[in-house]
């Protein structure tokens, strides 16, 4: 079973090669990193994991079985009891529901284990499945995105209030 995990400086290589192996699938649909994040990948990568530490952001992956990465699902400017969220799953389980469940699973640990009260997030108006994964995990659009929030394309933003009734997770993952 997929588990659910904080990032590690040990996840670096296997974070590293889903974004190798996933960049032309994500830059479909949302801006790509550059060539920059990927020559400079540990200099990036370590700068999560600092401001992991401090507080100011929540990573988390969801590593399957053998190791490798199947989604990063993160939780981003967290402050005054709110974060951001964003997200990226693998290709190779696209449209399986790993996102719809692991998002509704990150809204629990968000109040559960970050104490937040709100989650928001922006989607462009092109990014269908995004749009329905925020949908699915209770997310209402509450206005217009900047587009220079989402590499020059319009969009909304979305936010869920997590005080109210928690939606059913049938999270097929394991949360470390
Ligand atoms: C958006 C993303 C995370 C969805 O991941 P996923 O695990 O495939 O999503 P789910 O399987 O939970 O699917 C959610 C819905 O989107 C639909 N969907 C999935 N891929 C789709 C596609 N390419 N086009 C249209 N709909 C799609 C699914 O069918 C499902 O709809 P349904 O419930 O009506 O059947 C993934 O496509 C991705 O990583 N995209 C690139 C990064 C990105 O866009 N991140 C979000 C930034 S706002």
């Amino acid at each position: 079973m997929p588990e659910l995990k904080r990032l590690q400086a040990t996840h670096a290589p296997a974070v590293l090669a889903f974004e190798l192996a996933n960049r032309a699938y994500f830059a479909a649909s949302i801006s790509d990193r550059g060539d920059d994040f990927f020559d400079q990948f540990a200099d990036r990568y370590n700068a999560l994991l600092s401001e992991q530490e401090a507080g100011i952001c929540a990573f988390y992956l969801l590593v399957a079985e053998d190791g490798s990465v199947l989604g990063r699902f993160n939780l981003v400017d967290i402050e005054d009891q709110t974060a951001e969220l964003g997200y990226r799953v693998a290709q190779r389980v696209a449209g399986r529901g790993v996102a719809t469940a692991t998002v509704r699973e990150l809204c629990r640990l968000a109040t559960a284990r970050h104490g937040l009260r709100t989650l928001r997030a922006a989607a462009t108006h092109q990014n269908v499945a995004s749009r329905k994964v925020l949908a699915k995990a209770g997310f209402v659009p509450v206005g217009p995105a900047d587009p220079a929030h989402l590499g020059g394309k319009p969009g909304t933003w979305y936010q869920r209030d997590l005080m109210l009734q928690p939606l059913e997770s049938g999270c097929p993952v394991a949360v470390l």
